[in-house]
């Protein structure tokens, strides 16, 4: 199938997406916060945290997989964004990182469904505008790799973020 159907902006709220993954904008902690890793954690359950009290965090750029829980989504899919220091701490290779290392688990686990929040862009400060080429280039590239997933939504919570992705797009 063509790249561009495999790939949908939309605008809501990652926790009612019905699709087999839901991925977190986490901290290296991975035991919760604000944002959308507070929405995910509200919306999954207590079990939630009690599995990622296990995991022993998560490096900036790399991800790690828990179940879903209380959610529609049967995984979350945690991955850590840097946090923006003015572009020259290497900051996009760490974003690239997190939308790689994150399709890479979800092709591990046979996901053939996955909804992204726009990682890095609320409480870590990286732009919108040079975030949203990060994340649409790196997603069509590990699409093109493989058939899995099947399709990538990026879940967009505020009008510019929507914006944004779809003046990229
Ligand atoms: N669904 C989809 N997107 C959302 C939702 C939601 N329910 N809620 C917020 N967003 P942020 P970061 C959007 O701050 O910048 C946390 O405390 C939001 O509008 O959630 O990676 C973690 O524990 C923005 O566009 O994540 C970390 O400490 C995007 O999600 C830190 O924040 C990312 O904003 C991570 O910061």
């Amino acid at each position: 199938m063509d790249i561009k159907n495999r790939i949908e902006v939309v605008k809501g709220d990652i926790t009612k997406m019905e699709v087999d993954a839901i991925v977190n904008a986490a901290n290296n902690s991975l035991l919760g916060g604000g944002g959308v890793d507070g929405a995910i954690h509200r919306a999954a359950g207590p079990e939630l945290l009690e599995e990622c009290r296990t995991l022993g965090g998560c490096d900036t750029g790399d991800a790690k997989i828990t179940k879903g829980y209380r959610l529609p989504a049967k995984y979350v899919i945690h991955t850590v964004g840097p946090i923006w220091r003015g572009g020259n701490y290497n900051e996009p290779e760490l974003l690239k990182s997190c939308y790689k290392r994150s399709l890479e688990l979800a092709r591990q686990y046979n996901i053939k469904t996955i909804a992204f929040p726009s990682i890095s862009t609320g409480a870590y400060g990286y732009p919108i505008e040079k975030a949203v080429p990060i994340a649409i280039e790196t997603v069509k590239e590990e699409l093109e790799k493989s058939p899995l997933p099947e399709k990538v939504y990026f879940v967009c919570f505020t009008d510019d973020v929507y914006r944004e992705y779809k003046k990229y797009l």
